[in-house]
Order: structure tokens, then sequence, then C-alpha cells
């Protein structure tokens, strides 16, 4: 049977490869984007197509993964070594990803990096292009291929084509910044349907049209030559029933009893994140200094567990990050610890879900302080294995999760004071204000979850065909 499927496509798969010896692992990656549409891409003749996480150069072994992969709905893409110098770690990670998060001054504009994204921006339009048939619906994905929506409208002029941006859309005055903001612009009109996670992201990314493409806009509409495409807010979420129901499994208990038992009467508190300058990671732990050197009441009653997954780690500033924080984590321990307890536990390594659920679970406090997020599902995850409702969320006002979670305590990560006195609520704060919170937390991200997200945006890209069919337009 010949029947129409979704074609997501984003520079990363929903699965990695690693390396043991001349062994080859598919892992699942770590990421957003990967753990948010990771649990509905299987669905019907759906496929992904996406780089597998490491640069292969053989062609026995590229083919061997291409057809291990088959099974599971997913179609990599390969890049050469220098594609992933330029186009991964250059344009879209030493360019794209600090404009965007706000930190121009880390932006490196570089026509040798710009060309090579373009080049491989055409490389996925093309595998797209290859297995598109007539009532398909492609779903790009994300910073790295802003260009594949118009690559693809090029020669399929039909297509009904949605872009969904993980990350922040910065104001105007930032993204001008960019050399080829233009260009990158009429990449994306090309999609008929653009989401972002918050409505200011939306408002931002319109705002820009206007400015530098001079297109017309009407509310959330923007018109290319009178067809109508839209660009609006879908705040991605999270299988809030995966998270809750592992939460829930009483296979997990030994997991947890093992926490509960090794933090003794210390509250735990938890951080979870890649190893990124967005993350908020430095003044995270000098807002837990602070804590320590203000309230020395708390020396031995409170455990902060930091987890941090390794990314990017060949890029300048990451690499940088990385040294810093281990500086920061080793003089703090050393200034507070006791022979009984020490005050920071620091993980540089993935963890299995079923460690991180169970963390979720036993963790009295959860840190998400970033400097600038589009989402942060680690907000959501966190609020999803609460099952008994207690437990206390700190959240930046600049994750795009803090327009949903009003209940956690929201701050500005900048203001240390400000994050002092809300660790200090998080630590005192009585059990009934807690589960107030939780469950009006719980209920906003188990109704909004992923499935939810995707039925909306799916929905609403079929609305924007009928849209522009009815203004016959094509
Ligand atoms: P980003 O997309 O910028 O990485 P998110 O918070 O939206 O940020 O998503 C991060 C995802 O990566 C989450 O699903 C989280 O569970 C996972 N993750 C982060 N750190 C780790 C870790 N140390 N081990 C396993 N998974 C992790
Ligand atoms: O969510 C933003 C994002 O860049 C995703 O596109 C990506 O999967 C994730 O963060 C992790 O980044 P990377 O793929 O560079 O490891």
């Amino acid at each position: 049977m010949n029947r129409a499927k979704t074609i997501i496509v984003s520079n990363r798969l929903p699965v990695k490869i690693v390396f043991n010896g001349e062994q080859m692992i598919y892992q699942s990656s770590e990421g957003g984007l990967a753990t948010g549409l990771g649990s509905i891409y299987k669905d019907g003749d759906n496929i992904w197509i996406g780089w597998p996480g490491a640069i292969i150069n053989e062609e026995t072994k590229q083919e061997k993964i291409a057809d291990d992969l088959t099974d599971r709905n997913l179609s990599p893409i390969f890049l050469t070594e220098e594609e992933y110098n330029k186009y991964y770690e250059g344009f879209s990670n030493e360019t794209l990803w600090p404009l965007f998060h706000y930190f121009p001054s880390y932006a490196n504009y570089s026509d040798e990096n710009w060309n090579m994204y373009k080049a491989v921006n055409q490389k996925f339009a093309d595998a797209v292009l290859e297995v598109l048939k007539n009532d398909d619906q492609i779903w790009v994905h994300d910073y790295q291929l802003m260009l594949v929506p118009q690559m693809i409208r090029a020669k399929a002029r039909n297509a009904k084509i949605g872009f969904f941006l993980h990350i922040p859309f910065p104001s105007y005055e930032v993204f001008r910044l960019l050399p080829w903001r233009d260009e990158l612009l009429k990449g994306l009109v090309g999609a008929d349907l653009l989401g972002f996670h918050t409505y200011d992201d939306s408002k931002y990314f319109i705002n820009s049209c206007q400015r530098i493409l001079g297109l017309t806009t009407n509310s959330n509409q923007l018109f290319i030559h009178d067809k109508p495409i839209i660009a609006d807010a879908f705040p991605i979420s999270i299988d809030f029933d995966k998270f809750n129901s592992l939460a829930n499994d009483p296979l997990q208990k030994p997991h947890e009893e093992n926490i509960v038992k090794r933090k003794g009467k210390a509250k735990l508190m938890i951080s979870v994140d890649r190893l990124d300058y967005s993350k908020g990671l430095i003044n995270r732990l000098k807002a837990f200094d602070k804590l320590l050197e203000q309230n020395p009441q708390y020396i031995e009653k409170v455990v902060f567990v930091q987890l941090v997954v390794p990314s990017r780690d060949t890029v300048k500033q990451y690499a940088d990050l990385k040294e810093e924080v281990d500086k920061m984590v080793s003089n703090i321990n050393s200034k507070y610890s006791t022979l009984e307890w020490v005050p920071i536990h620091y993980f540089y390594r993935s963890f299995s879900i079923d460690l991180l659920a169970a963390l979720y679970k036993t963790a009295d406090i959860a840190l998400v302080t970033p400097m600038r997020d589009g989402m942060n599902l680690v907000s959501k995850e966190y609020v999803a294995c609460k099952t008994d409702e207690t437990g206390v969320l700190i959240l930046s006002e600049m994750a795009g999760a803090s327009k949903e979670l009003n209940d956690a305590l929201v701050i500005n990560p900048n203001d240390s004071n400000k994050f002092v006195k809300a660790l200090v609520h998080a630590l005192e704060m009585p059990v009934d204000e807690q589960r107030q919170r939780m469950r009006s937390m719980r209920e906003i991200v188990s109704r909004f979850n992923i499935h939810h997200w995707v039925k909306v945006f799916m929905n609403r890209l079929e609305d924007v065909k009928v849209l522009q069919r009815k203004l016959s337009v094509r």
C-alpha cells in the first residue's frame, strides 16, 4: 500500500554510533530533540533522516549501518570530517548557536564554514527529495538545517513542509549581526509552517522577516508572493507517561533506595545538562558556593549532584568551560567538605534513563538555571518523575519552560542574591506548598505532552495547506 508518510529531518538521529574498539554499538542520543521526537517517529512508514553521531568513512561500514537502521525507520546521512568540522562544529555551533543564545561575542563568522553549511544542507535536502512521494509531509528540525525548507521547495513546489526551531530565535538586533541573515531567512520561509518554543521567539522571527526580507505580515501569517505561511509557538514537551511510569516502576526501587541511603538526612539537589555555556553551570556553582558561605547551617545538610553529559568538546568554548567547571567543583568541594560529607557529586558522562529517573524521583530540588534555553526538557522530565508530588523546581526565566511551569521558583540566573534566596526557599519549603506547586506543574506536563505537541503541529501544517488552497495560490 502506498500511504503518505512523515519524513523527519534533523542533524542528529535519535541513535548514535559509539565504538568499543572495532565493535560498533548503537546508543540513544542525548539532547532535547532526540529525546523529544524519539517516542513518535516509529509510526507507520515514517522515516527519520539524520547523522548517526560518528564519522564513518568506510563504505562497507556505512552500508552495514544503513542496513541496521532501516528496521528502526532511520536513514543515516554520513558526514566527512571536513563537513563535520565546518558545518557542524563551525557554522552550526560556533556561529548560529552562540548568536541565537545571546552570546554574540562567541560567534565566529567564516565564509568557509558558511559554504559548507550550504553544501551539507543541500545534502540533507537531496536525501529528502530522494524518498519524497506526493502526499508526504516533511518536518525539518533545528538550526543546523535552516536552508533545507527552501532547497526542498525549489524542487518540489507543492511539498508540505514544516520546520521547528529547537533553540531560541533571537531579537532582530542580534539576528541582524549575521552576515548571511537574508539567506537564512529565505531558507526558512520555504516552509509552510514554522514552529518556535515561545510566542516571543515567533514574534522575533516575524519581525526579522519584515525588516530584512521586507515581507508583508498579518499577525502570525507571512506572505511569500501572496502565498500565506504561518509562524507560531508550539512549546515542545516530553513523553510524560514514559517518565511517570518509569518513576512508578518497582524495578526502579533498588536505584532509588541506593540514592536515598547515600544522601542520608541531607537534601538532594540535582542538575542535568549537556556541557554548554548556555546552561548556566558557572552561575549555578557560584550560587551554590554563596549558599554555603552565607548559610553554614546547610553544611552536611545538602548534597548537590551535577550530571553533565559531554557535548561538542572539540569547540573551544566548550573545552574551556569543561576546565572551568572542573576547577570550580574542586574548589567548592575542597572548601566545604568534611570527613563525612562532600557537597558536590559531579559526573561527566551520560546516564541511563533508569538512573536518571531514579535521581529525578529522589531529588528534593532540581536546579534548571540556563542563561538561555529554547525549552529545556530536563525541567519537564523532573516534574514527570515526581510521582509523590513533592519536590521543588528552581527554573531560569531564560528557559522556554518558564512560560509554562509558573509554579516553579522562577529566577534570573544572573541575580545571585535572588538565586541564593530561591535555594533557601526550596530547602525550607513546607511539603504542602511543594505539593500544591508540583501538582499543578504535573498537570501541565501530562496534558501538554509530546504526543499533543506532534498532533497540534501536524494539524496546523494541514490547516496552512488548506488555507493556501482556499486562497487558490497553488
Ligand atoms: P538540550 O536540547 O539543549 O540538550 P534539553 O534539556 O532540552 O537540552 O534536553 C536534554 C536531554 O538530554 C534531556 O532529555 C536529558 O535527559 C538528556 N541528558 C542530559 N544530560 C544527560 C546525562 N548526563 N545523561 C543522560 N541524559 C542526559
Ligand atoms: O535542542 C538543541 C540541540 O542542538 C539539538 O538540535 C541537539 O540534538 C541537541 O541540542 C544536542 O546537541 P548536539 O546534537 O550538537 O549534540
